[in-house]
């Protein structure tokens, strides 16, 4: 050992390595040992499911080293039960490879295992942000960790460390805040607890710290832009995320579709090798974006070479035979380019090494299948009131005239109204069942804001709804749900984030009635609230809370205070976009950390 060991280490300083070498580990080098080039680069291959789903054999015959479920990658039953049965008869192929290395899965569990009907959904990242509470963000990612692990899966795209700087950008909501010590501590807990006291525990669950980096800052808040700015504002805002996930043991960082003062981060050596790995002491293996090294050149071959050698460690690659910049195409590719001399055999053996350390060090090898203990839990009571409890926390007062909440459970009368009111998909927004989410019933269980209304007030109490307001009357106490229909990655960016013209006109038509008129908006950033501000006595922001709509009414009548912070400074116009906590002036609508109580 002592000797391969000093062999590699000489072999390595030889060939120039791009990364220092991570501390040897007896059970990779003797398995990096056994392996052939091509093993090898099957480990450094993500496929999506969509892309193998009709020619499984190819895990085998390339040993795949990983799998994806994309946003859009459908299985034909999306309960817990149906992936636990998806995910072991692909992982029973790991077993036909020659070296039996098992596969890793990933997935985006972004607000919970999110595409799992049935799966307790909770807030997004900004309204965790809200609540200011790691030991909260901690349970949510423990109960998110079970709940994947109940699917069989054991590796996470999350938690996103983006700082969001403007709020066009449509993943905003993705975020914490656009407070890098917030998102520095909230991605720290995430990490500790998703990952458990040990990652080869068998409720643990790899993270995915992401996408490195500056996602958050582009200009004009562009989805895969350009960040400009100097590098001791690249380390100031966007970096301290991954520094804290580091300490906290982060084992993998996907890598982010946007650039940096011109340069794509897959393409970006400096970064991902000479700081993240080097300077960092990242010992874990970097998963690039979907498909996105596929930007560094019109040369597919050229963007392996140039994304590998700069210290990408496993590559996510969308399509399957027949399409363009396929796996098979990225094998035979890389293979080459190591034949050619151009990708060196030690840049190879690092990635893999790093991908097998990973893998050991979750007892993949003896951990292969579902616990179907776990798959029974998923969606269960207990995970929903963690979720709830969320919920309550994330919630942010913005205005209470006349001390008009807490709400009296015994009001003769109340009138739910807008389109957010009865309506889990709003609620979820985008990552949830589907890529971009949907509007209505995605998925099963949970609670919608009017039901949850309807649960909590006494006998007496009469409730109607109507989603254009119409039909209240005098006497009434009006509850009005609006907000912004879901959404994900570039298809959420804004050019304009008012309040829709209806959802404007749902709150005046209430007002003019003479009754008091709370609004809950969901949404996944701070919108130009217009005059609709002024129109309402009672306003908060409930971000997307997910299926636990119990959360919001337990505030609205009391049974929770109401202590959420605002993550963002909240704008008074498009125009006054971007807007953040230290710029030399501000002045915004409400300011970073703002958040009204019942008591004061
Ligand atoms: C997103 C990532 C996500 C990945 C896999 C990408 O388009 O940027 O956040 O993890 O897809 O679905
Ligand atoms: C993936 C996204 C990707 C999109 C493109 C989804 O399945 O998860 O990451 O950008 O498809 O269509």
């Amino acid at each position: 050992m002592k000797v391969a060991l000093t062999l590699f280490l000489c072999v390595a300083f030889v060939s120039g390595v791009h990364a220092k070498p991570v501390k040897a580990d007896s059970r990779v080098e003797t398995l990096l040992a056994k392996m052939t080039l091509e093993e090898k680069i099957g480990q450094m291959t993500q496929v999506d499911y969509s892309a193998i789903q009709n020619n499984a054999d190819d895990l085998i015959k390339y040993s795949i080293g990983s799998i994806l479920w994309g946003g859009s990658s459908e299985i034909s039953d999306i309960h817990a039960t149906g992936w636990a049965a998806v995910y072991d008869s692909l992982q029973r192929l790991s077993e036909k490879t020659r070296l039996k290395v098992p596969m890793i899965f990933g997935i985006d569990a972004v607000h919970g295992n999110n595409n799992v009907s049935g799966a307790v959904v909770f807030p997004h990242n900004i309204g965790l942000g809200a609540t200011r509470n790691a030991k909260l963000v901690g349970d949510v990612a423990r109960v998110t960790a079970l709940e994947i692990k109940g699917t069989g899966i054991q590796w996470t795209f999350a938690p996103c460390v983006a700082v969001a700087r403007n709020e066009r950008w449509g993943r905003t909501y993705e975020s914490f805040g656009e407070d890098p010590t917030l998102v520095a501590k909230l991605g720290e807990a995430y990490v500790k607890s998703v990952q458990g006291v040990k990652l080869s525990y068998k409720t643990s669950v790899l993270a995915s710290v992401k996408h490195f980096m500056a996602d958050g800052g582009t200009t004009n808040g562009i989805d895969q832009g350009n960040t400009e700015c100097d590098e001791a504002t690249l380390r100031k805002i966007h970096m301290p995320g991954y520094v804290a996930a580091i300490k906290a043991g982060a084992l993998n960082i996907m890598v982010s579709y946007n650039s940096w003062n011109g340069v794509k981060m897959h393409g970006n050596k400096y970064l991902m090798t000479d700081v993240l790995k080097n300077e960092l002491g990242f010992r874990g293996f970097l998963v690039s974006d979907w498909a996105a090294i596929d930007q560094l050149d019109k040369d597919y071959k050229t963007t392996i070479e140039k994304s590998i050698n700069a210290g990408l460690d496993m590559v996510m690659i969308p399509n399957g035979p027949g399409a363009k910049n396929n796996y098979a195409e990225f094998i035979t590719f890389l293979a080459e380019l190591v034949k050619e001399q151009k990708v060196p055999m030690s840049r190879i053996d690092d990635a893999v090494r790093r991908i097998l350390l990973v893998k050991f060090e979750m007892d993949l090898f003896k951990n292969m299948y579902t616990d179907k203990k776990l798959t029974a839990e998923v969606g269960s009571k207990a995970h929903r009131l963690v979720a709830r409890e969320a919920v309550r926390q994330s919630l942010v007062l913005l205005k209470n005239d006349a001390k008009t909440l807490p709400l009296s459970k015994k009001a003769p009368s109340i009138h739910v109204a807008g389109r957010g009111a009865d309506n889990i998909g709003m609620q979820c927004g985008g990552w949830t069942i589907a890529w971009q989410g949907a509007m209505g019933n995605v998925t099963e269980g949970g609670t919608t804001i009017l039901q949850a209304i309807r649960n909590t007030v006494s006998k007496n109490t009469k409730v109607t709804y109507s989603a254009d307001g119409s039909g209240a009357a005098s006497g009434d106490i009006a509850i009005v749900v609006v907000g912004e229909e879901p959404y994900a990655e570039m298809k959420g960016d804004r050019e304009d984030l008012s309040l829709s013209k209806d959802d404007a006109a749902v709150v005046d038509a209430l007002k003019a009635k003479g009754i008091p008129v709370v609004v809950v908006l969901l949404s996944g950033r701070p919108m130009i609230l217009g005059s609709t501000l002024e129109a309402s006595t009672a306003f908060i922001a409930a971000w997307l809370p997910g299926t636990e709509g119990q959360g919001v009414a337990d505030v609205l009548f009391g049974d929770a205070k109401i202590t959420g912070k605002l993550p963002h400074s909240w704008p008074r116009t498009m125009q006054q976009i971007p807007v953040n906590i230290g710029d030399k002036t501000y002045d915004p609508l409400f300011p970073y950390g703002f958040g009204l109580t019942y008591t004061k």
